[in-house]
């Protein structure tokens, strides 16, 4: 089976041709620089660059896979959650595309891709624990299997990847903040500022981030952003977040212990599984816990229509073919 699968939920423009085998004939990911001059994301701008864009890698993604659009045998788009422009912008150009070539149509839930990117290089033995990381959600899963997927614990108000692009833009250091906060930390102290650890004392799955970017923007009040004061704060920050994943990592085995589920794997996804300092320590969990932990490929770890594609295939079943499914900003998994 020949999946053309496209991602248009926020602000990469990505298509990717996958075929059942796992084999990736083209992925190509445009990241809207658009948005940098603004500090974050204009939903307005992104939907209007998502259709600039997506004619000209839909060309390249058939030129560089030599294959013809009429091989194809299922379209797919993420139909949500993400910005409704893009959304519809996204899912109604990959529909047309179906029409045209009298192909059918598969809808993607974006956290479902995220989700399932880790099995397209891992064995996923279940019960699966996930923890999805991303600038729109922080949340916990429990897959028993791959059709059960339980909703543990959430953030409460910030996600944890905006709440690096909020310290970022507190910073000045452009937009996303994750990856230039994390090259700023690797020269700074992390010892230098204590942040506040919300929601630490309690055994629930959720999270709070909204409270440390209030801190971090009090502390950039009170100092000028001298190199050393944007690197320590830089470093504290990212181990405050490190605090806070391990902490609820470790929260979400412990919940466990006295029950009939014996988590066999964890697997992280999302942007901020892009950061290797959290890597490094939600691996150590893990391994202190005895449990395997997977991450995806890199290029399906930021938002890319790899992780579509490879949704797509896992789930493809006909009962699933809907051409006139609407994108839903809100969609549940
Ligand atoms: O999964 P993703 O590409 O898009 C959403 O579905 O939201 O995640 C984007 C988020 C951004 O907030 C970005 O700052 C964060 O992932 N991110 C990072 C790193 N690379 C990307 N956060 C921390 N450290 C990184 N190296
Ligand atoms: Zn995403």
């Amino acid at each position: 089976m020949l999946v053309f699968a496209v991602e248009t939920s926020c602000d990469e423009t990505s298509i990717c041709i996958m075929e059942s085998n796992k084999k990736i004939h083209s992925h190509m990911i445009y990241s809207q620089e658009i948005h940098k001059k603004h500090g974050g994301v204009v939903p307005e701008l992104a939907s209007r660059a998502h259709l600039e864009i997506l004619q000209k890698l839909y060309l390249d993604c058939f030129k560089k896979s030599k294959i013809s659009i009429n091989d194809i045998d299922v379209f797919s788009a993420t139909c949500g959650p993400g910005l409704i422009g893009g959304l519809l912008v996204g899912s109604i150009f990959t529909k047309s595309l179906a029409i045209g070539s009298k192909k059918p149509f598969l809808p993607i839930n974006h956290l479902e891709a995220h989700i399932t990117s880790t099995s397209y290089n891992n064995e996923i033995k279940y019960p699966h624990l996930i923890m999805l990381l991303t600038g729109g959600h922080t949340q916990i899963y429990l897959m028993q299997n791959k059709n059960n997927i339980k909703l543990l614990g959430e953030t409460i108000d910030d996600a944890v990847g905006e709440a690096f692009d909020k310290v970022g833009k507190l910073l000045n250091l452009g937009y996303p903040g994750g990856p230039e906060i994390e090259k700023r930390a690797a020269y700074g102290n992390k010892n230098t500022y204590q942040l506040p650890i919300p929601l630490a004392s309690s055994k629930n799955l959720d999270f709070s981030f909204s409270g440390i970017k209030t801190f971090v923007n009090i502390l950039t009040k009170k100092n000028s952003l001298t190199k050393k004061f944007v690197n320590d704060l830089s470093a504290s920050f990212q181990k405050n977040i490190e605090d806070i994943l391990s902490i609820k990592l470790q929260n979400a085995l412990d919940s466990f212990k006295n029950k009939p589920i014996n988590i066999k794997n964890v697997s992280i996804v999302g942007g901020v599984a892009n950061n290797n300092y959290i890597k490094k320590s939600l691996t150590k969990i893990t391994k202190k816990n005895n449990i395997e932990i997977f991450f995806p490929i890199n290029e399906m770890i930021s938002d890319n229509a790899a992780m579509i594609a490879w949704n797509c295939i896992c789930k493809y079943d006909e009962s699933l073919l809907d051409l006139n499914f609407k994108a839903n900003p809100r969609l549940a998994i």
